[in-house]
């Protein structure tokens, strides 16, 4: 009763130990609980002599491993997504000087009145290709390389600035656009880095928006949710476009995981994690993928405490 399917054959290979006179030690396995769920479990067996040195028991420690099982997976996975978004960033930082000098000769070549109509439909599709590149670049360098030190951020400033660049995208969507928020929504932080995470939630609710959609923007001087004492400012960033799937929802913030094959990097949610990170906060989403009711919420605190030193990207 006590091995689950497929470790059954276990028992009679550790009677069988014990029977000439071995231990068992540490073996990890499973077990099965009285409610028929399973037990990652770490066993310990030892036969138990009479005084003629006969096996007449066995006695069994098992130790419950599942907690510990499940921290080194987080561990691992935790690891890897480190390893992956120092990677791009490496990656993204050795391409830029490359990329800078490509994109300046094929402007160049371009200009050239010796072209006929097929190189230039040819150029024309590089430069698209190379904006491709070159996006991939700029979301995981930063869209301004922030190594300036920290200062006073004005948020109403700040998100006026995002909806006048992103203006033209929205009016030709015919979305409609509420903001609440206004001045005196200061924290301290790093200008470009805000400016980005601000940028890649707009971008992403705009990206989700039908033609004729909502949005709605709401900043707010606010305590954080976690740690009451802590003053900054809370942003939500709401669309009624067509939601997360649930399973989605989990996988949000991995770097490279985008929906948008054609057109997404899949580091934009990514990027702007490590930025709340850095900014002391804590960004949260919510969403509804339900016929008629769908959308998505992205809740950002910001605390505005920052670490003085420039912002070290590259590890
Ligand atoms: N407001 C939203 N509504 C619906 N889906 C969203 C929203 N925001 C993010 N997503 C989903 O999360 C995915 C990841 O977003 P993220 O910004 O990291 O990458 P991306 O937008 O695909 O590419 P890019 O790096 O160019 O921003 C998106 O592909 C999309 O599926
Ligand atoms: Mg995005």
């Amino acid at each position: 009763m006590l091995a689950p399917p497929g470790y059954k054959d276990e028992i009679p290979a550790i009677l069988e130990r014990l029977r000439n006179k071995q231990t068992i030690e540490h073996l990890e396995t499973h077990r099965q609980a009285k409610d028929g769920s399973l037990l990652q479990l770490s066993v310990t067996i030892s036969p138990i002599f009479d005084s003629d040195g006969r096996v007449i028991a066995a006695s069994a420690i098992a130790r419950d491993i599942g907690e510990r099982i499940k921290t080194e997976e987080t561990l691992r996975k935790t690891e890897k997504l480190a390893a992956a978004g120092r990677l791009a960033a490496t990656i993204a930082h050795e391409i830029n000087n490359p990329l800078a000098a490509i994109t300046n000769l094929l402007y160049l070549a371009r200009k050239n009145p010796s072209l006929d109509g097929k190189a230039k439909r040819y150029l024309d599709l590089a430069q698209e290709e190379l904006g491709r590149v070159a996006h991939i670049a700029r979301q995981s360098l930063g869209f301004y390389r922030d190594t300036s030190i920290p200062g006073t951020v004005e948020i109403s400033a700040a998100l006026d600035e995002i909806v006048a660049l992103y203006g033209r995208r929205i009016d030709s969507k015919g979305i409609h656009l509420e903001t609440e928020y206004g001045p005196g929504l200061a924290i301290h932080a790093f200008p470009g880095e805000i400016r980005q995470l601000l940028s890649n939630l707009l971008v992403n609710a705009i990206d989700a928006c039908g033609s004729g959609g909502q949005l709605r923007i709401r900043a707010t001087s606010r305590n954080d949710w976690n740690h009451n004492r802590r003053s900054g400012v809370r942003i939500t960033i709401a669309d009624n476009g067509c939601g997360i799937p649930k399973p989605h929802l989990a996988r949000l913030f991995e770097p490279f995981f985008t929906t948008k094959e054609d057109v997404g990097t899949g580091l934009g949610l990514w990027v702007s994690k490590g930025i709340v990170q850095r900014h002391g906060g804590s960004i949260r989403a919510r969403s509804s993928t339900r016929a008629g009711e769908s959308g998505t919420v992205f809740s950002l605190f910001l605390s505005g405490v920052v670490p003085n030193s420039p912002v070290q990207r590259i590890a």
